[in-house]
């Protein structure tokens, strides 16, 4: 099968090369060996990868510590699953779904990719593949971000670092649609993309001070750094900020911190298709470019808004 490889860390995007690949046995897959258990074997059709994987421990190396090079990266998918494995649930084959694969495995960006069933759930027939590859990291690390971690609830206010972007986008919408008060940042440029996914304000964050934000029940950050730490002080009494760009020193003077890394859930998966088909969610789509140009698509010369989705089958 065609794959992306990565071998080299210190080369980052510009070390990314397309290869054969052994495909994935669906046989062996079935044989009962026990080393399989609970996984399947996916045809990708879509396919999403975040920039940062590079820089990620889990992309070099297995959960033993050791070297897992030519790793091929990408972690979002939507596909078909062509064979099962013991102990897998909840899926056929011929079944269409999306979903997240484990960090420390062969990821998406290849023909076929193995995962386990629990991280995958169905795709409706009526969501595009580039769709519902689109949604997996952005959506579930916005609702984990607002919901889960966060624990926001209609009425309350949240403040969305870079909400022109692809995972704050998706947090502006999802917050919205449950009845709480958006506050999006960013830079000037991005104003009305946060506003048309549903800001209710903009702070721009090289002009306005974010200093003069005052009391929101929640900061969902995706910046991390400076405008982390000047995020603490708009965070109200018991209040939360919870971010997605790793440990941070911030801290609000009466409420907590929380940094995560995004889960793989059925269950939320299923909840936010669910919102896309009935209009209330949309994605943020940039680039969608095929397998073949996909070193090309992830070393743009110029900046790209937007989720880069790379279309594995026509
Ligand atoms: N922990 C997790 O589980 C997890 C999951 C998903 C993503 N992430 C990480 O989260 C981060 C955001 O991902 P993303 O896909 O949403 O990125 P993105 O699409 O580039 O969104 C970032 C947004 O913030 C804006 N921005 C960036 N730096 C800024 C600055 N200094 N001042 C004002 N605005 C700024 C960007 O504007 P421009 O486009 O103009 O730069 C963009 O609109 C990435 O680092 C990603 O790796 C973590």
């Amino acid at each position: 099968m065609k794959a992306i490889i990565v071998t080299d860390q210190a080369a980052g995007t510009a070390g990314m090369k397309l290869v054969e690949r052994p495909e994935p046995q669906g046989a062996a897959l079935a044989s009962l060996s026990g080393a399989n258990y609970g996984d399947v074997v996916v045809q990708v059709h879509a396919s999403g990868f975040t920039g940062d994987e590079l820089a990620w421990p889990s992309t070099w190396i297995d959960r033993l510590g050791r070297d897992r090079t030519p790793s091929i990266p990408g972690h979002e998918l939507a596909g078909v699953v062509t064979a099962l494995s013991y102990g897998t649930t909840g899926l056929s084959v011929g079944q269409r779904v999306f979903g997240l694969t484990d960090w420390t495995r062969d990821g998406t960006l290849a023909e076929y990719v193995v995962v386990e069933a629990r991280n995958l759930a169905a795709l409706p027939g009526d969501v595009d593949f580039t769709v519902g590859a689109a949604l997996v990291m952005p959506g579930l690390t916005a609702w984990q971000g607002l919901f889960e971690h966060g624990r926001l609830c209609a009425g309350q206010s949240v403040l969305v670092h870079g909400a022109a972007g692809v995972v704050g986008s998706m947090a502006t919408q999802l917050a919205r649609e449950a009845g709480a008060y958006v506050i999006g940042t960013g830079r000037a440029a991005g104003r009305q993309t946060a506003l048309d996914f549903g800001a209710q304000e903009f702070v721009d964050l090289d002009n306005d001070a974010l200093e003069d934000v005052g009391g929101v029940h929640l900061v969902f950050d995706v910046l991390g750094g400076d405008i982390a730490k000047r995020s603490a002080s708009a965070v109200r009494a018991g209040g939360t900020l919870v971010t997605i760009a790793g440990p941070t020193e911030a801290r609000p003077a009466d409420g907590r911190t929380i940094d995560f890394v995004v889960e793989a859930n059925r269950a939320q998966l299923s909840e936010i298709v669910q919102r896309v088909r009935d209009g209330r969610l949309r994605t943020n789509i940039g680039t969608v470019a095929t397998l073949d140009d996909a070193v090309a698509a992830f070393n743009p010369t110029e900046r790209r808004p937007g989720k880069t989705i790379i279309r594995v089958r026509p």
